[in-house]
């Protein structure tokens, strides 16, 4: 039987963890080929696990170590899959960074730029290198993770917010200007997952979150990989674009 993505090349950005790494999982699973990419080396214990992890499924995956912070990087990484491994049709623009919990007024400029480039500039880098090939096919889907920091804002968390809520205008204006190429670019928006990133929040700080969450506990990564293979493979897509998808058990109700 063949599978939905058969044939299709994804690039899921910042995935050998977390979110990104399950959502290479449900995208190999249904036939995609798989790059991932990540700040952490080919050989550093977290790449390996992930890659070994990807190859028990039978999955075909290459991995490319790239900052997405440099646009040199990520310009180098697409021309080297578009030249050894396909067009990329499918791209996750996951990667990305917490700030350190603190009032806009304390954060350094190199603080500051730091998270505006990991989770703003990279998304437009990325945008910006795979469209005009996706428009010459006439095929493309992307899905950027945003946040529920991207509808509310949160106190000390500005210049993530910042970033989370930037994605959603890149998203909502680049979807409008692909319209008529197949091309659909959607955006998803979770609460506190449980995922390797909580490591670096204060448990006092995972747990008002939680507690902001109606249905009680912190999302999976799965769930969330559900969610943005939804929004690559569904025939429902043809006529969804430039939204943000709530992921949150119920604590954005609108
Ligand atoms: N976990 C959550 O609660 C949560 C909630 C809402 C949104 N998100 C978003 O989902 C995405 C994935 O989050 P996660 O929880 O899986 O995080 P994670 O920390 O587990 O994984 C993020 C990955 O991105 C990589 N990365 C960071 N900076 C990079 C860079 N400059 N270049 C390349 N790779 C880089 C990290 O090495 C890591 O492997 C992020 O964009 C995050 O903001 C997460």
């Amino acid at each position: 039987m063949t599978k939905e993505l058969e044939g299709i090349v994804a690039l899921v950005t910042g995935a050998t963890r977390g979110i990104g790494l399950a959502t290479a999982k449900k995208l190999g699973r249904s036939g995609a080929r798989i790059v991932i990419s990540d700040l952490s080396s080919e050989q550093s214990e977290t790449t390996k696990k992930a890659l070994s992890e990807l190859e028990n499924e039978n999955i075909r995956c290459d991995f490319f170590q790239c900052d997405v912070r440099k646009y040199s990087e990520v310009e180098r990484m697409i021309c080297e899959i578009e030249r050894n491994i396909g067009n990329i049709s499918v791209l996750i623009n996951n990667a990305g960074i917490p700030q350190a919990t603190k009032p806009l007024w304390e954060m350094s400029i190199e603080e500051w730029e730091n998270v505006i480039k990991t989770n703003l500039d990279s998304v437009f880098y990325c945008m910006k290198l795979v469209l005009p090939k996706m428009i010459e096919r006439n095929y493309g889907r992307i899905v950027t993770l945003s946040s529920i920091s991207g509808k509310e804002g949160n106190a000390r968390e500005a210049a993530y917010c910042a970033t989370k809520h930037g994605v959603l205008g890149l998203t909502k204006s680049v979807a409008k200007e692909v319209l008529d190429y197949n091309i659909r670019i959607n955006a998803v928006c979770p609460a506190l997952i449980n995922t390797p990133l909580l490591e670096s929040l204060p448990q006092s700080q995972i747990d008002y979150f939680t507690r902001k969450i109606p249905l009680g506990r912190l999302g999976k990564a799965e769930e969330v990989a559900d969610l943005v293979k939804f929004l690559v493979c569904s025939e429902a897509v043809n006529f969804i674009t430039g939204m943000a998808f709530d992921i949150s058990g119920g604590r954005a109700d609108y």
